[in-house]
């Protein structure tokens, strides 16, 4: 399929302010010289981390699933975001600058401060039981204690898996069954615009939930709302820790294989059981630490600030070990882009803090741009040390990329990737010379991923011609090397589909320069507020209340979130309750066993489902009448008037209104 004239694509040399153009960039010999000699480019990088053993191989393509990184290296991950500063003259630099205007707090934590709580919390965890390869799921908001919870269960060689906040109980105890924690921190609860999130009940209705049972959980307790503390099994954190430090206790950092599991990260895959993904040590660290200058152009010491949840992906990478791995100051923001308290609130935190780099997702642009068109809370804020705002998580729609350029007047720079990966595939690497930005696009690729496109027969595709995005294997340091005791579901969800080839699952093309546009998923994943959701986790949701007899969830474009989830069902014949009874009853289920995150506020009762004739559901079709985009009557279809019920069924709802 060709796909010419794509209308987000337009470079700035096409006309406008020209802001990024002619520094020369060395992206090009850059990637050149990985291309010609891969290893020698990821041996270099590594020099940038400290090692307790140096690696035997630096790709050894006969280990693991499709060749492994770093084999026979040994490092500490705490140990290269935090001792290592304090050794070499960062003690006193702040590490975190927590900024809560949720609660209306701030704390600054150096990084000798940094090292001090790690290392304590480390012990507390040694005491509780917690070794080398054991996991520990960290269930918190976004408060420094969080991110010392992640780097104690790094210094020991734990395993740690973090679980976002805004998941309800079943989905933390699919977690903790799938990984088996020993312990669990998390805090009493979390802070929204408007509520305040009780975590410790879904915590406990989890692990009764849940097969595992983990052997301790320790609770800090936040004064927004205490928490009951179960005997025997719960532990108050601030006192425990307080206790351990008086006794003086502290844990070492312990050595790890390159290869050994630093976390688990469970992301969602197309159907309701997620995928746990495995992040290795040895080459996340090498590959964060060169992208901290390669492509966010951040100097050691500067202040960076990512936008995001320590849940997510993007907070592991860039508020947690990215930032800290390279002596950065990294900023923990407890609040949101609106309405704490309006929508200058980032502007507050970047003059504040002197924050050189924003890195958000496009939604929080969305959302600010929605309060104040104008930018005017911007001008009372002194942003003069900001340099680049790069966003990530679902596509930078080029109005809000114009609008932050227009409004902040810095570079604005899309870049792309994906749980899996830990670091962007494609991006516009500041740090070597920007390229020219081509709205529509997150640029080229970084080194280490080399990008096809693919046809259905797995053939490489002309230039501007649509296909899914494919990495030639193998995948650069830092991805994913499988998915946790999973290796076989790792092989068939990423490697069988194309052989040779990590199949992204993104749908897009490169154009004839080579860079990249990312056009959306080619499987039932999408995007709500740069949040990854199934629609197969939420149909089976739907499916199990007892009065739907079938439905299909679709997502479908939102201004505001970018896409929202759309659910459709048909209710059993002989159901007595009204259809918006149980429509109701429907956006509270899947609230209940998803979370709020899912954001499913839509559902909608139709007398049946359009499907082919042999018997597949046609949600694209349904997908394009709800977006009001142009779509062909597929041929395949059974009966052509269940389409018109559809759109008349969306129309009652007022869906072709909110778009
Ligand atoms: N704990 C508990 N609940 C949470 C939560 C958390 N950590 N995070 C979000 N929620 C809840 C919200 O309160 C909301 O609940 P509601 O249905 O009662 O309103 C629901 O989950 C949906 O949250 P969200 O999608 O974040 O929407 P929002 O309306 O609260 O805010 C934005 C909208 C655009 C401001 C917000 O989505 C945002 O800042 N997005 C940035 C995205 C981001 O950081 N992505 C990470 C990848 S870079
Ligand atoms: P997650 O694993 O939650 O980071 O989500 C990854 C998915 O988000 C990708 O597979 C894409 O579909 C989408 N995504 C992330 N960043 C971008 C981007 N810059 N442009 C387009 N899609 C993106």
């Amino acid at each position: 399929m060709g796909c010419g004239g794509h209308d987000g694509r337009r470079s700035h040399s096409d006309g406008g302010l020209d802001m990024n153009a002619p520094a020369k960039s060395r992206y090009r010999e850059v990637y050149e010289g990985w291309k010609a000699d891969p290893q020698g480019f990821w041996a270099k990088a590594a020099r940038e981390i400290d090692w307790e053993r140096p690696a035997d191989k630096v790709f050894d393509p006969e280990a693991g699933i499709y060749g492994r990184w770093f084999v026979g290296a040994q490092c500490n991950a705490c140990f290269n975001a935090v001792d290592r500063h304090v050794e070499r003259g960062r003690a006193d630099q702040a590490a975190i600058l927590y900024d809560s205007p949720v609660t209306g707090s701030k704390r600054a934590i150096t990084y000798a401060e940094l090292q001090e709580e790690t290392a304590t919390l480390a012990a507390v965890l040694r005491e509780l039981g917690v070794g080398k390869g054991d996991r520990v799921v960290i269930y918190m908001p976004m408060i420094p204690e969080a991110v010392i919870a992640m780097l104690a269960c790094a210094r020991i060689g734990a395993i740690h898996s973090v679980v976002f906040g805004g998941f309800a109980a079943k989905e933390l105890a699919t977690r903790i069954d799938d990984c088996a924690p020993k312990v669990i921190l998390s805090a009493s609860c979390g802070i929204e615009v408007s509520r305040v999130v009780a975590y410790k009940p879904l915590l406990d209705e989890a692990i009764a939930l849940a097969l595992h049972k983990p052997q301790a959980c320790l609770i800090l307790q936040r004064p927004q709302a205490e928490a009951d503390l179960r005997p025997g099994r719960d532990r108050d954190w601030a006192i425990t820790v307080a206790a351990a430090k008086s006794a003086g206790k502290r844990a070492d950092c312990v050595p790890v294989a390159a290869t050994d599991p630093l976390y688990i990260l469970y992301t969602s895959g197309t159907t309701g059981r997620p995928k746990g993904v495995v992040r290795d040590t040895g080459g996340y660290l090498v590959a964060l630490k060169w992208s901290m200058k390669g492509l966010y152009g951040v100097e050691s010491g500067e202040v960076y600030w990512c936008a995001s949840d320590v849940g997510w992906v993007v907070g592991h990478s860039y508020i947690v070990y990215g930032p800290l791995l390279h002596g950065c100051t990294s900023v923990l923001y407890e609040g949101k882009p609106v309405g704490t308290p309006d929508a200058g609130a980032f502007w507050r935190v970047i003059s504040e803090h002197g924050a050189v780099a924003l890195f958000t997702a496009p939604t929080a642009f969305r959302a600010i741009k929605k309060e104040d068109p104008d930018g005017r809370l911007m001008r009372n804020y002194d942003l003069s040390k900001f340099r680049t705002l790069f966003l990530a998580g679902e596509r930078a729609d080029p109005d809000t990329v114009r609008w932050a350029e227009d409004k902040l007047g810095v570079p604005v720079i899309d870049h792309w990737w994906q749980t899996e990966t830990g670091w962007a595939i494609a991006g516009n690497p500041v740090g070597l010379g920007a390229l020219p930005v081509k709205y529509g696009s997150p640029t080229v690729p970084m080194p280490g991923y080399d990008l096809q496109i693919l046809d259905e027969g797995a053939k490489p595709v002309a230039a501007n011609t649509m296909g899914t995005i494919a990495v030639k294997l193998p995948l650069p340091p830092g991805c994913l090397p499988t998915l946790w005791n999973a290796d076989d579901r790792f092989r068939e969800s990423y490697l069988a589909t194309f052989p040779g080839y990590y199949n992204t699952s993104d749908a897009g093309f490169l154009d004839e320069d080579g860079y990249v546009y990312v056009m959306g998923r080619t499987d039932d994943i999408i995007n709500v507020a740069g949040h990854r959701l199934s629609t197969g986790g939420m149909e089976e949701v739907l499916a199990s209340h007892p009065s739907v007899a079938e439905c299909a969830v679709i997502g479908i474009k939102d201004e505001l979130k970018g896409e929202v989830p759309c659910g459709f069902v048909v209710l059993k014949s002989g159901v007595s309750t009204p259809p918006n009874v149980v429509e109701g009853e429907l956006i509270a289920l899947v609230r209940e066993k998803i979370g709020p995150v899912a954001a499913f506020k839509l559902a909608i009762t139709v007398g049946r489902l359009p499907k082919t004739r042999s018997g597949k559901i046609l949600r694209g079709t349904m997908k394009k009448i709800a977006d009001g985009d142009p779509w062909t009557m597929p041929a395949t279809i059974d009966d052509p008037a269940i389409l018109d019920e559809i759109a008349t069924a969306l129309k009652e709802k007022g869906v072709a209104a909110r778009i």
